[in-house]
């Protein structure tokens, strides 16, 4: 006879919010606390809706792998994005998702990610000596406004002139309503916004699909209006539009925090510091070829354990479609779902000294990822893995390439990042960091 399921154990927290301050304030102490009270299976609540924790590598597999098809990206994604960005890959499930991803193999394919590292090169050169004359430097405020630049650029295709700035703004609008607590536009409030920030952008790119199918520009925008299937079908009109939006969405915050949270690593730790900067001078050109990625490995491993560390997603929600068991325990249709790559990636079982950054745990003598499969998923699993980790990858290490040729970079000693982790991680006070021209007088050319 088979055990009867067990009831998930968990609780309700506070009337109406339930545990959603805790979380947005600090969700590694409100894992902490219910990990401790119930074990790594439990629910709590975030507003009306009961969320149900798994905190283990095992549940990661479980959940992100679905092989039973329990559960769904869109409605889980719905909740929060529904009306700034529908249609995302993200936001769609099964057969159609699967459809469209495969469409959206076209802007990262080899030779357009070739194409973006050739134009991101100058770009990034030229941002980067201009930081070290600023004052006051915050890091994550200079390095968003550089990838919103690189974005207009690779992403939609525009030099940089006053459309862009348009462009990048309805976009700023439109990520920040996406990040606000209260989801209902009123009056000029982030929400409405957003909305309007939405409506620009989709009359923008509407506008421009049949000439970028005609084109042979190579920014994803072209690449996403040209995309077609074995059969000659592509995107329809509204599809190409959902898809090149929740693009910029899903790039821009997330390699802003991966950045930030590196670079604060490296101010901390100089021997790390010297190490990439060693390697990028070897590479003996002034700028990071698409083929000398795979050789930069020291900002590889640095890379990883900043992801490891910080990741910018701290939970990945899925909801359960039908009832469903895990070890034991039964999820409910209608559950949402969350597993966590904050939590797992400072599980004291799976990492040694967890809390330490320690960027040679990535090593192939070390490995320690491999002691499960998704004992580290900054970037999710399964059919939704991140669709955009090379490009994210790309950029980095250019960033730290040209950053790290020109400047030692330092925070003030005893400085430690006040981090807040959720919805999308970001040091509190935009990480002050220091630069120092490595060779005086060049930072200023
Ligand atoms: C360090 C940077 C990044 C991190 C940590 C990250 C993380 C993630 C995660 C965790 C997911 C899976 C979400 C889920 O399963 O519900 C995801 C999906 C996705 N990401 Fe990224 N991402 C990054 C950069 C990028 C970039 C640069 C792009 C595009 C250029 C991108 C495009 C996407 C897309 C399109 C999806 C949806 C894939 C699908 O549903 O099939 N991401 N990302």
């Amino acid at each position: 006879m088979t055990a009867p399921l067990r009831a998930i154990p968990g609780e309700n927290g506070l009337p109406v919010v339930g545990h959603t301050l805790q979380f947005i304030r600090n969700c590694n102490a409100l894992f902490q606390e219910m990990h401790g009270k119930y074990g790594p299976v439990y629910f709590n609540r975030y507003l009306s809706t009961r969320a149900v924790h798994l905190m283990t590598p095992a549940g990661n597999e479980f959940v992100l792998l679905d092989r039973d098809k329990n559960f769904s990206s869109r409605r889980a994604w719905n909740k929060s994005l529904r009306h700034l960005f529908p249609n995302g890959l993200m936001l769609r499930d099964g057969d159609e998702h699967r459809q469209h991803r495969r469409l959206m193999g076209a802007p990262f394919k080899a030779s357009a990610l070739k194409g973006y590292v050739e134009d991101m090169n100058p770009s990034i050169a030229s941002t980067v000596t201009g930081w070290g004359l600023q004052r006051d430097f915050r890091f994550y405020r200079a390095i968003k406004e550089l990838t919103l630049d690189l974005a207009a650029n690779i992403f939609v295709g525009q030099s940089l002139n006053r459309e862009s700035q348009r462009v990048n703004r309805a976009f700023v609008d439109l990520v920040e309503a996406s990040m606000v607590v209260v989801r209902y536009p009123v009056l000029g409030n982030k929400y409405q916004r957003g909305l309007e920030g939405r409506a620009y952008l989709v009359d923008y790119f509407g506008s421009r699909i049949a000439a970028k199918q005609q084109s042979k520009d190579t920014d994803m925008f072209a690449e996403i209006c040209r995309a077609q299937d074995d059969d000659g079908n592509g995107f329809s009109h509204q599809d190409t539009i959902d898809h090149i939006i929740f693009l910029m969405m899903a790039a821009h915050d997330t390699t802003t925090s991966a950045l930030s949270s590196v670079c604060f690593a490296l101010a901390k730790n100089p021997e790390w510091q010297q190490r990439i900067r060693n390697e990028a001078q070897a590479f003996g050109s002034a700028q990071l070829d698409y083929d000398q990625m795979p050789e930069f490995e020291s900002a590889e491993l640095v890379f990883k354990e900043a992801l490891r560390l910080y990741p910018p997603l701290p939970v990945i929600p899925r909801q359960a479609l039908q009832d469903c068991e895990f070890e034991g325990f039964q999820i409910l249709r209608g559950d949402q779902v969350f597993v966590s790559p904050y939590w797992t990636h400072r599980t004291p079982e799976i990492w040694s000294n967890p809390e330490q950054f320690d960027p040679e745990r990535f090593n192939s003598e070390r490995a320690e990822d491999r002691i499960h499969k998704h004992a580290w998923i900054p970037f999710g699993g399964g059919a939704h893995k991140c669709l955009g980790l090379r490009f994210a990858d790309f950029q980095v290490k250019l960033v730290l390439f040209h950053l790290l040729r020109h400047y030692e970079i330092s925070v003030k000693p005893g400085y430690e990042m006040p981090y807040q982790p959720a919805p999308i991680g970001k040091p509190i006070d935009l990480l002050p960091l220091q630069l120092k021209p490595i060779h005086p007088g060049r930072a200023a050319a």
